[in-house]
């Protein structure tokens, strides 16, 4: 072989040796960055939160509370894992299902009181976050009565994010001032002004009781209005008989008080009953203080288009209710969750969250600047009112006794039966207070 050919395959056998050698490298950088890209998407930050939060002024009032939380954490994915229907009519269900197949999320709303204490935290699925308000110091930002209502043997277990109130009669100015009525003070009152809006043909009250909790939320008002404050509270505790002359009174009501409702109610939900009132559909409607939220969100302002009162015959009471977040036990992303709380339990997320879920913060030191003039009065009546516990909100009882409850409403609102009802919510009291 001449020297010059010898030469020339060394050099090309050269080539090809780095050649592939350039290959091989290629591939395993290529197979690196994948296993790499993997491993990050393993260990990827995430938070989930689950709620019923879907409707105007509750879906609004959440994402405030996710924006200042990706402020803080932006390398955190979070998960509105949210389930339409108002009051957890369809969200607490898959809760439950998923807590019972150990698939929590990393914090879920659940109601202040016996909703949270008798269903998760005495069945042993929560953590106890006490130190997240002994860090922080906060626990003297909370009236006591809150804190009292989310803590089991000496351990704190939710962060309420609100404080709502139940007993709230939201109604149309403009066919207040066309039909020169003022908003009814007592049961009597409200069904003379009823009368007068049907003789005019409008109806007088929205309901929307697609899900039952909506017509046990308005008997609860009406419960309050039969017998005051004091009795009320005595009806979940054993002080104050469920067969009395009271809650026969106040069923009776119930039943006259459902004869102004428009005939659609079974197919309707909260929000669109309150849609009703401002689109001129129907004059009033009974409902939570969400209702001020959702109007927010549609860009109505309180004492313009819509006016506000307790709810007929309850003045000087307050029904309330506390929207809270815990952390379950087996929270996959338990440190982002503990960070959650933390935005939960601030000033700074609660005075963003409230003025557009229409809810005043469940600290003591929100800034009212910040509120509009409706959720001011909610912030002057629930320091100075007497204040009593919703059962349609999960405060008042645990979780069985309002499916029972509900139970009863169902046929009630079919059947109009007094009796049958006043047996009802004996049978299902003597089953809850043992
Ligand atoms: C309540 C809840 C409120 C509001 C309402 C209607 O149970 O506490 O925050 O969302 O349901 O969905």
């Amino acid at each position: 072989m001449k020297k010059g050919t010898y030469r020339r395959i060394l050099l090309l056998a050269l080539l090809l040796i780095i050649s592939l050698l350039f290959v091989d490298c290629a591939k395993k950088e290529a197979a690196a960055t994948k296993e790499g890209e993997a491993k990050a998407a393993a260990a990827k930050k995430q938070l989930e939160i689950f709620s019923w939060w879907t409707a105007g002024g509750e879906a609004t009032g959440l994402a405030e509370m996710f924006k200042i939380y990706t402020s803080k954490y932006p390398d955190v994915e979070i998960i509105n894992a949210t389930v339409a229907g108002g009051a957890g009519q369809n969200a607490k269900a898959v809760l439950a299902t998923r807590m019972q197949g150990g698939d929590p999320p990393d914090s879920f709303q659940v109601h202040a009181g016996h909703e949270l204490i008798d269903t998760w935290v005495v069945a042993g699925k929560m953590e106890p976050i006490t130190s997240i308000f002994k860090e922080n110091n906060t626990i003297d930002a909370y009236p006591k009565g809150v804190i009292d209502i989310i803590s089991y043997k000496d351990e704190i277990y939710s962060v309420p994010v609100n404080i709502h109130r139940s007993n709230v009669l939201w109604y149309n100015k403009e066919i207040f001032a066309k039909n020169k009525l003022q908003p009814p003070k007592t049961t009597n009152e409200f069904l003379a002004v009823s009368k007068k809006l049907a003789a005019a043909g409008v109806t007088p009250l929205a309901l929307g009781d697609n899900g039952i909790w909506a017509s046990t939320h308005l008997f609860e008002s009406v419960l309050l209005s039969a017998m005051g404050p004091e009795k009320y509270k005595g009806l979940w505790n054993g002080g104050t008989p469920w067969d009395g002359p009271d809650v026969k009174k106040a069923i009776q009501s119930f039943i006259q008080i459902l004869g102004f409702t428009n005939t659609d109610h079974a197919a309707l939900s909260w929000d669109a009953a309150a849609q009703y009132v401002v689109d001129g559909k129907a004059a009033m409607t009974i409902m939570g203080d969400w209702v001020d939220g959702y109007y927010t969100s549609k860009g109505l302002t309180p004492d313009k288009e819509y006016g506000w009162a307790p709810s007929p015959g309850t003045e000087g009471a307050f029904i309330m209710l506390s929207d809270s977040f815990g952390l379950p036990k087996g929270a996959p992303h338990s440190e982002e969750a503990i960070n959650w709380l933390k935005v939960c339990a601030s000033k700074e997320g609660q005075d963003a969250f409230n003025p557009k879920k229409g809810s005043i913060p469940s600290r003591t030191d929100g800034d009212p600047s910040l509120y509009n003039a409706y959720l001011q009065s909610a912030m002057k009546d629930f320091k100075t009112n007497n204040v009593v516990p919703s059962v349609a909100h999960g405060a008042a009882a645990g979780e069985g006794w309002v499916t029972d409850f509900n139970d009863v409403m169902t046929i009630l609102v079919t059947e109009k039966n007094v009796d049958k009802a006043v047996e009802g919510f004996v049978k299902a009291a003597q089953k809850a207070i043992k």
